[in-house]
């Protein structure tokens, strides 16, 4: 029995071992932290955009030639195809505004290498060899600027298409970086430069790196980085992917069950199921899936960033632009509920996600599906004052049932929610209450 307990230990951790990015141990004081990620914390909402010449033909970004399904050199040139001749930044950042986002992160530069601004660190840019013969950048930094969202930068560590950087081809590597340590040095000299000019071009609210995983904190000089960066701005928020010298922690597309480890997290998501612009992905998912979905990351105390993929002449796919607005309508009715709050009660006390006002005495319910009946809270010790539905405003009767009279511990509160108030898409209740939030914990009982 033992030896079986043992295998099965070590199969399980085998099987989750599979597949996962490692994520190094964080390094970073969260305490020291807090003034500047408040903003992070209440924003709720981030846009995000995979622009680049993968949008041409519509190939996965970066890793269409990496895994071998195109040629590299077929893949770059697509650039030549790269026009952004209908490109609107104002009308970009007046769509992300619509939908509530308060911040958002546009790639600079993929893993395939070609900067989407003019960088001098090499001459593999959108300025310098596409039509576009523009920094597609700076435009739209200053509408989102205008607009008062806040600015971000994807940045990935990983540059496959650099003669000096080791990694280019699944499974097969140019040279080993820990051995020939000249030519490693040379790609970090380029590497850190263009993070460099990032933060100095752009002075971004946030810096959003990728593909730390192929090299360790030490390898990166991940410390450098931070201090770089922080030396510019020492407000910038810094992704999670940083070898643990990041601020928060970016679990992407796979939906966490419980609160990820660190204080601060985003759950990076695509719209269908691709980052950058692939007209044969039809798989979008509804107004509906991102709503629940987004809900349940703001419950856990997390943000939602989601993704789009604009074509390569700027304009933004209908079904993309139809989910934003969608989206937009949704979070506008409901923002008192989204934004500016922390996240709900632990499990168990509703069947569904909820959050807090920052004080604790509001609490907001969300309904999942079409709720038509009673709503049941669990364990909550306050009296209730009023509970009415976001949005409309309109009243709730509620009652408490089963409190004991000689038993401090809480009723059952049941909140009867009419047909007539469902939201299109998720409902959204507000429970008023006479103080502070103090939830039971217990097991039942005599206390
Ligand atoms: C991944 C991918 C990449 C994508 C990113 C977004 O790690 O390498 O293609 O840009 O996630 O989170």
């Amino acid at each position: 029995m033992k030896v079986f307990i043992v295998k099965l230990i070590v199969v399980v951790a085998l099987f989750t071992g599979i597949n996962c990015k490692s994520y190094a141990q964080q390094k970073v004081d969260v305490k020291e932290n807090e003034q500047k990620m408040q903003w992070f914390a209440d924003a709720k909402l981030g846009i995000f955009i995979h622009w680049g010449i993968y949008a041409v033909q519509g190939t996965s970004e970066s890793w269409a030639f990496h895994n071998k399904h195109i040629l590299h050199k077929d893949y770059m040139q697509q650039i030549k195809g790269f026009t952004a001749s209908k490109y609107n930044p104002e009308y970009w950042a007046e769509l992300i505004k619509r939908t509530g986002a308060r911040y958002c992160v546009i790639t600079t530069k993929h893993h395939d290498g070609v900067a989407l601004y003019d960088t001098k660190m090499n001459n593999l840019s959108i300025p310098a060899r596409s039509p576009a013969k523009l920094d597609v950048l700076t435009p739209f930094y200053n509408a989102l600027r205008k607009n008062n969202i806040k600015v971000g930068s994807y940045f990935s560590l990983i540059d496959w298409s650099y003669p000096d950087y080791p990694g280019f081809l699944k499974d097969s590597s140019r040279y080993d970086s820990k051995k020939d340590t000249i030519r490693w040095n040379k790609f970090l000299n380029f590497c850190h430069g263009q993070i460099k000019e990032i933060t100095h071009q752009f002075n971004p609210d946030l810096i959003w790196f990728d593909g730390d995983w192929e090299h360790s904190a030490e390898e990166w000089r991940a410390p450098f980085i931070r201090k770089m960066i922080l030396d510019n701005n020492p407000n910038t928020i810094i992704n999670g992917r940083l070898q643990g010298y990041g601020d928060y922690d970016t679990p992407e597309q796979n939906f966490p069950v419980s609160r990820p480890n660190l204080k601060y997290w985003e759950l990076c998501m695509t719209t269908n199921e691709s980052w950058g612009y692939q007209p044969s992905d039809t798989i979008y998912k509804t107004p509906y899936e991102i709503i629940t979905i987004f809900a349940d990351a703001i419950s856990m105390g997390g943000n939602l960033l989601l993704d789009i993929g604009p074509k390569e002449d700027g304009t933004i796919p209908a079904e993309q632009e139809y989910i934003l607005n969608e989206l937009g309508k949704w979070t506008s009715k409901h923002s008192e509920a989204i934004f500016n709050t922390v996240g709900g009660m632990p499990q168990g006390h509703f069947y569904g996600p909820s959050t807090l006002s920052k004080d604790s005495t509001t609490l907001y319910l969300f309904m999942q599906g079409k709720v038509n009946g009673n709503v049941m809270i669990k364990g909550l010790y306050d009296d209730i004052k009023e509970v009415t539905v976001v949005g409309s405003g309109k009243k709730l009767n509620h009652k408490i049932v089963g409190k004991i009279s000689w038993s401090s511990v809480p009723g059952l509160v049941y909140i009867d929610v009419p047909q007539n108030v469902n939201d299109e898409y998720m409902t959204v209740i507000k429970v008023q209450l006479n103080k502070p939030i103090k939830l039971y914990k217990g097991k039942g009982g005599f206390n």
